[in-house]
């Protein structure tokens, strides 16, 4: 039988939503991570160092402090945060970063940034104070292809913010094209990038594969098949500016599958199998303890995990449900089966 041991891996992009939806899905992450960090566009999205090390308490008390799991803390970058606030943020030691939502770009985006000029003064703080921006890397306008927007946010946004800012290290989210593996690879090192399961396993087919699939409905959308080869090659590649972040994002079955479906992929459950089996097809099982335990690491200037998990090729069974508060929560293969499991 297969397997590998590798590091105790890190998550760098992970929703877990609050209260009572938090309980179901928080374990899940911390059984299988060390780290997570934690996206804050909540209903009020978390916006200050308080909110943070409020929604921080939570998080370690939902867990009863039974898991060795360290949330890792990020605020919710609007057009009015202050240079006051991310001098707080950094001096608080568990915000780590800013998340910049274009306005209107995805689930509870809605206060996200409007012009990115008006986060400048912030911008700038952060880049004083070694806070790191993660972007979620599409532009907003409607007639725009929504196959098309992270392509264009490339040269309309990234490259520009990239000059403007070289100390500023920059996370490119969930990246999903061929143009967004090229841009990070030119730049320099202050710029990186995270990569989803659901973007090295599915590509826009899987959205309509013998009907509409709406749990396969996800922002950035699944794009062309070229594309998903592409950030193959890059998170498999051995390149430390491409790391792990699952962007598994929890959302009732029932605002999934309604006539206007909700964007996001709850991959938290068999996160880390979803990455061996990728890598595994890709026949770079070697390259994945860099890409999952290492490089997320060193690019936030973390210490390296200590402790490991072992990934053994044997078929493992996902159940259609988890529950949800009050709900239920359909995942990732909701029904079929994963190749690898945790031993
Ligand atoms: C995320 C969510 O549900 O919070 N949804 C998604 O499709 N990825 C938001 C996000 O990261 O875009
Ligand atoms: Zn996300």
């Amino acid at each position: 039988m297969q397997s590998i041991t590798i590091t105790k891996p890190d998550d760098f992009h992970l929703h877990i939503r609050d209260g009572d939806y938090m309980k179901c899905v928080v374990k899940h992450s911390a059984a299988q991570f060390a780290r997570a960090i934690i996206m804050p566009n909540l209903r009020p999205p978390v916006l200050t160092t308080d909110d943070a090390d409020a929604y921080r308490q939570r998080i370690l008390s939902a867990l009863n402090n039974q898991h060795d799991f360290e949330p890792l803390m990020t605020l919710y970058l609007t057009d009015n945060t202050s240079p006051e606030e991310i001098e707080k943020a950094a001096k608080s030691g568990f915000v780590k970063a800013l998340k910049y939502y274009p306005a209107g770009a995805t689930t509870n985006s809605d206060q996200g940034v409007t012009d990115i000029k008006k986060a400048y003064p912030a911008l700038k703080a952060m880049s004083d104070h070694g806070l790191l921006l993660l972007m979620h890397g599409e532009v907003t306008e409607s007639h725009i292809d929504i196959f098309d927007r992270e392509t264009i946010f490339i040269d309309k946004v990234l490259k520009n913010l990239v000059t403007d800012f070289p100390n500023l290290k920059i996370v490119f989210e969930h990246i999903t094209t061929r143009s967004a593996v090229e841009f990070v690879m030119q730049a320099d090192s202050h710029v990186a990038a995270t990569i989803t399961p659901q973007h090295l396993l599915l590509s826009r087919n899987d959205l309509f594969r013998g009907g509409l699939r709406p749990h396969h409905y996800c922002l950035p959308i699944l794009k062309a098949e070229d594309d998903r080869q592409a950030i193959m090659s890059a998170a498999t590649s051995g390149n430390p500016k491409f790391f792990l972040g699952t962007d598994s994002a929890p959302h009732s079955s029932i605002l999934k599958e309604s006539a206007c479906g909700c964007a996001g992929i709850y991959t938290a459950h068999i996160a880390m199998e979803l990455y061996a089996e990728a890598f595994a097809r890709a026949d770079r099982l070697d390259k994945l303890e860099a890409f999952a335990s290492n490089f997320g690491a060193d690019f936030y200037g973390l210490p390296r995990n200590t402790g490991s998990i072992t990934l053994i090729k044997k078929e493992q069974a996902v159940p259609e449900s988890f529950p949800f508060a009050n709900d239920t929560l359909t995942p990732y293969r909701a029904g079929e089966t994963c190749a690898w499991r945790i031993q």
